[in-house]
């Protein structure tokens, strides 16, 4: 089968939302969506306007990765938000993104989902989906949100790059059946305003308690590698009010982790000798 484009104007059509992707910008192939996004952002494009590209040149990942961006098969999308917020609570909006992707991948294959604290989505352990915020600030307000959000689709495992092959799958892969991927595209954007416009008018908590619902990270070691401070090992305590993650130490001191990469302990470990 062929594959069916994402064209903005078949999409539109049975979109129904009343912000998200009123208006998309497509591209067959484009650098990075989150920098065209950014560069739409700052010129002052409406909230809600939406980035998606067949394929990247580019594809970022979190904490300076790339991500792999093929032709065609996958999901490449960014999307600009304007949320009246400071930005320590604009972390919300990551762990937002990873539950409407969740929610949206749910839909396709029911079983074998989690996600990964921050925004990873895994089916069966293996990451079907990621996600990059980046945040443009004035003053202590958020001026945008660029949210991307990459979803491996139509994947074969055996055309991904062997250093992603043992950790990476797609809906595909797991489900056994190609994707629609404007189906999925669609359902993605309404479940993203769906949760959006419910964290903008009643707060985080409903959204918090779907996030831990799909990661039941509560009491779990885990071991976190922050940016510029090491590792922290401890106990999963959940999440603070703007979504970052509460580790309970070895001493039993609360520590934050406000960014950075988490791997599952089987228990407490010793640094050292
Ligand atoms: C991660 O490292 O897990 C985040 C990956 C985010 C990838 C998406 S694909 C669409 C958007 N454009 C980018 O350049 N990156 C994000």
């Amino acid at each position: 089968m062929a594959a069916r484009k994402l064209e903005p104007e078949t999409l539109q059509r049975s979109l129904q939302t009343r912000h998200l992707g009123r208006h998309i910008v497509y591209y067959e192939q484009a650098s990075s969506t989150n920098a065209l996004a950014h560069a739409l952002a700052r010129a002052g494009c409406a909230e809600g306007e939406v980035v998606i590209a067949e394929s990247q040149t580019g594809g970022r990942g979190r904490l300076g990765r790339s991500w792999d961006s093929p032709a065609g098969k996958n999901l490449y999308l960014s999307l600009v938000l304007r949320p009246d917020m400071s930005p320590p609570e604009a972390a919300q909006l990551t762990l937002l993104a990873a539950v409407a992707v969740a929610d949206t991948v749910h839909a396709f294959v029911p079983q074998g989902l989690r996600i990964k604290w921050p925004n990873d989505v895994l089916l069966n352990g293996r990451k079907v989906s990621g996600i990059l915020s980046e945040l443009a600030t004035e003053q202590d307000r958020v001026d945008f949100v660029v949210m991307g959000i990459g979803v491996n689709l139509n994947y074969r495992r055996h055309a991904m790059p062997p250093e992603i092959r043992e950790i990476a799958t797609s809906v595909l892969e797991e489900s056994g059946r190609e994707v629609d991927r404007r189906a999925f595209t669609k359902t993605l954007l309404e479940n993203l305003e769906q949760h959006y416009l419910e964290v903008c008018a009643h707060g985080f908590e409903a959204v918090a308690e779907c996030w831990n619902e799909y990661a039941r990270i509560e009491g779990q070691w885990m071991q976190a590698k922050i940016a510029g401070q090491g590792d922290v090992i401890g106990r999963a305590r959940g999440l603070d009010r703007n979504g970052f993650l509460l580790l309970e130490d070895t001493e039993g001191i609360l520590r934050t982790v406000l960014s950075g990469d988490v791997s599952l302990l089987a228990g407490p470990q010793k640094r050292g000798c």
